[in-house]
Formats: structure tokens, sequence, C-alpha cells
């Protein structure tokens, strides 16, 4: 299929397209595709987690705010013990717990979790602390329907204890990164991104929890464009339709002018 082709666009607002049973004919109209989406039903996730589950919660609260229109259908730990489990029955979220450890291969783990997120008809799968890799198995079950969250500017310091290499590395704008799951790891399109200062004295918990503040103000924003069907893949750019601009916004780190205008 020809990047950022018609057809592309198309498989990323399908289900969507479905659930407003809108003619097969107008699948060309892209305006009016997206128009369309925005009167639909709330989106369904299926939010993956292995740990605290903050990024979770702020997802919850977006919902329950009304500022996100979705509604999550499972949240599945390969952990029995993540905190994200309580979390989630707290708001009557159905829970379920599939261990890796039970399974004796990566395929078998990975088939019991995408039986399970078909059980609960999720439309997009929701990357949130989820401690395993996935493999192309996997994300072949959902083309362009996973996505991650990665506490670094990616492609900036992929892989586990990022905040570490940024500090390591001595750079002075950190940030978050969420993207579509393709078949490498913290690898696929880039949706949104946000950026920290880092200063001299952070630790990587002060950094971490830095990153961690931006990372529940961005989450909910990206999973709300693609429930409003404003996202596009073209390549590896995610072009997000009747996006706000800023040209001249800037962070500079350190920044010499003491907050004054220069
Ligand atoms: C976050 O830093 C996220 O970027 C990374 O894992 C952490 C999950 O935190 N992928 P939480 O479980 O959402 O609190």
């Amino acid at each position: 299929m020809p990047l950022g082709s018609a057809d592309e666009w198309l498989s990323l607002q399908t289900p969507a397209l479905f659930r407003a049973a809108l003619p097969f004919s107008f699948y060309s109209v892209r305006s009016r595709c997206r128009f369309l989406r925005t009167m639909t039903a709330p989106l369904s996730l299926g939010v993956l987690i292995s740990g605290s589950g903050s990024n979770l919660q702020a997802i919850i609260d977006a919902i329950e705010r009304e500022e996100l229109t979705a509604r999550i259908h499972v949240v599945i730990s390969n952990r029995a013990d993540a905190y994200g489990l309580t979390r989630a029955q707290q708001h009557g979220i159905p829970t379920v717990v599939i261990d890796h450890k039970e399974f004796s291969s990566r395929e078998d783990f990975e088939t019991a979790l995408i039986q399970s997120l078909h059980a609960h008809q999720v439309e997009l799968v929701v990357l949130a602390g989820f401690m395993r890799v996935l493999t192309p198995f996997f994300v072949r079950a959902f083309p362009q329907r996973i996505i991650n969250i990665h506490p670094a500017l990616l492609p900036a310091f992929p892989g586990t204890h990022a905040q570490r290499q940024a500090l390591q590395y001595g750079v002075r704008i950190a940030g978050a990164t969420v993207h579509f799951v393709d078949e490498e790891m913290d690898h696929g399109p880039i949706i949104a991104q946000a950026a920290v200062p880092v200063y001299p004295d952070d630790t990587e918990e002060t950094l971490s929890a830095r990153i961690l503040a931006q990372e529940h103000r961005l989450y909910p924003h990206a999973i709300q464009l693609f429930a409003e069907g404003r996202m596009e893949i073209r390549g590896r750019t995610v072009v997000v339709h009747n996006e706000s601009r800023a040209p001249h916004a800037t962070l500079r780190v350190p920044d010499t002018t003491n907050g004054q205008k220069d």
C-alpha cells in the first residue's frame, strides 16, 4: 500500500467509519469522514499496564472530565500486583491479568493479549507503562492501532531508563513522546511531544517527575486526536488536521533572559 495514500488514512479510520455506518462510496471524502468521526460513539480503548498506572489515571480523569471522547473497555496487566489495576477497579473498569510468566512463548502470551482485546472490542490499544516488548506478531494484529508513551524526546534515548540516559548524556531539554507502535522498539510515527527543562541538580527522580507531569497532559490529548479522526499517517509523519500553531514558541535552557522577551 503506498504511503500517504487515501487507503492508508482510511485504514486508520475504518472502525470509526463502520460505527457511523458510512456508505463505502463516501470513503474517499476525507473531510466528510473526519467530520462524521466526531459524531460517533466514544473510542473504545484497551490499556496495557505493568505498574503504577498514573498515565492510566490521567486517561480515566480526562474521560470523566469529558475532555476525552473515549471509553476504557479493559485494562490488562501482565503483573497481578500492578497498582493500576486498583485504579481501574475504583472506576468500575474491567481488569484482566495476563501473566507472561505463565506462557511458554511470547507468541502464546501475545495471543492471549490479542484474544482479550478482541473480546472487549478494543479499537485502540494504549500502552501505558507496559513493560513487555511486543513482537511483530502482536503489532500486526492491530495495524496503526497501538500507541505508546515514552519518557524521552524520541528518537533520543529509546529503551529503558530514558531519563537516566538523558541525564548521563547531559541534554538540557528532555520530554515525552506519544507515538504509533511499529515493529521496532520506540520507533513508530510520532504523534505528539512535550519538552521540559533539565537542570544541573536534577536526579533521575526529579526529572522523571517533571516529565511524568507532562505525560499526563500529553497522552489524553493525543488519544483525543485519534478519537476525532484528525490524524493522518504519511510515511513517518503524523499530520494532525486543524492543528493550532505557535511558530515562535521556544524553550531555551538555560534561559538567560530571566523571563524577559529578547
Ligand atoms: C511512564 O514514564 C511512561 O512514559 C513509561 O512508563 C511510565 C509509566 O508510568 N512508558 P505509569 O505506570 O503510567 O505511572
